[in-house]
């Protein structure tokens, strides 16, 4: 059969159609099927080099998602390394640093660190995080009866940093993952320009110019001991880490040299090759997807379960306070729209679950 394939493909006379002919021919073949996806340089990213625009939409619409490649002064396995290290910590230093409903001494609702192991079964994840957003101090405390205003206050919660009395230590994990946030949200703002400009949507980034909801996830997946039922995917019965999702608003994924990670393509769930030392991908989630008319998909993706501990740093960027979310750019009602005007007020309900769900 597979003889009678490939003598069928050598006479095929537009070769430009062998790619998606074996496709047809053996479906579970995944090799190579993301070769096509794009991989932008960095620094043309920032500069807004606008011969990156075609490349980076024509791989968001036919993919769901590109790579960010030749970061300068980036190093993912650092990172790695000192992600492993805060989680080998022991547990009572990482208590220090919880959030307040791990800690109640603690004032933070969402930034620091957030243990997810416990209550499994009603939220179906197993991951610990740890989660950095773009504020080191808090404003001046803020009296005011207008309930915007005291949310937008609230919001903005100053980072906790680990202090483990190895003072070496500290500054380096402090120093890298500041710096970290500062590359992933350049690429996030420098993505929503080209997408702009590719799409001719001067507004857009205007509704970004502001990142007061940003957060960068050290995410820890463990071992499971146990295999929870509900993890079994609906779709084709996989055993999962994160069940199928998407993804809210703009996603930075750092999956570094750990497998697992799948996106839906041509309707069958595929390997998503890791970004390994110097790259990242890159997605957007519905919210944004709307804000966009629904012109470029937001991609559904999961995690397969992988016998490793296995780590990830998520970055998200959200667009500004004060954004509207209803209208789209072209004018039209999104879902969100239905009951949010500003993006301000979707994020309070999503701040108490903020990444122990989905964002
Ligand atoms: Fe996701």
């Amino acid at each position: 059969m597979k003889l009678f394939a490939v003598v069928l493909l050598l006479v095929a006379p537009a070769t430009a159609l062998l790619p998606d002919l074996l496709e047809k021919l053996w479906p579970e073949q995944n090799e190579g099927v993301f070769d096509g996806v794009a991989r932008i340089p960095y620094l043309d990213l920032l500069n807004d080099n606008s011969y990156i625009d075609p490349f980076l939409l024509q791989s968001m619409k036919k993919y769901g998602y590109f790579y960010v490649v030749d970061v300068p002064e980036y190093s993912a396995s650092l990172e790695h390394d000192i992600m492993k290290q805060f989680y080998d910590l022991d547990e009572d230093v990482k208590d220090e640093i919880a959030i307040r409903r791990h800690n109640p001494a603690n004032k933070n609702a969402y930034r620091g660190y957030c243990p997810g192991l416990d209550d499994v079964e009603n939220t179906l994840q197993y991951k610990n995080l740890y989660n950095i957003g773009p504020h080191e101090t808090r404003a001046a405390s803020f009296e005011s009866d207008d309930i915007l205003e005291k949310l937008r206050y609230d919001c903005q919660e100053p980072n906790v940093w680990p202090e483990t009395g190895n003072c070496t230590f500290d500054k380096v994990f402090k120093e890298t993952f500041q710096a970290g946030f500062e590359i992933r949200r350049n690429v996030g703002r420098a993505f929503i320009r080209s997408i702009a400009r590719a799409m001719e949507y001067p507004n857009l980034p205007a509704l970004f110019s502001e990142d007061e909801f940003s957060a960068m996830g050290l995410r820890k997946y463990p071992i499971r001991r146990k295999i929870n039922s509900n993890m079994y995917s609906d779709f084709d019965g996989t055993l999962l880490r994160e069940l199928e999702h998407i993804d809210s608003t703009v996603t930075v994924l750092s999956t570094f040299n750990n497998a697992g990670l799948e996106v839906l393509y041509k309707n069958q769930y595929r390997a998503v090759p890791v970004t390994g030392e110097n790259s990242f991908i890159v997605n957007i989630g519905k919210l944004v997807d709307d804000l966009i008319d629904n012109k470029v998909p937001s991609v559904r993706h999961r995690v397969a379960e992988v016998d490793f501990d296995r780590y990830s740093i998520t970055y998200f960027l959200g667009p500004q306070f004060d954004a509207d979310i209803s209208r789209s750019v072209s004018g039209k009602l999104t879902d969100a729209g239905q009951k949010y005007t500003i993006f301000g007020e979707w994020i309070k309900d999503y701040l108490g679950a903020i990444e122990l769900f989905y964002y």
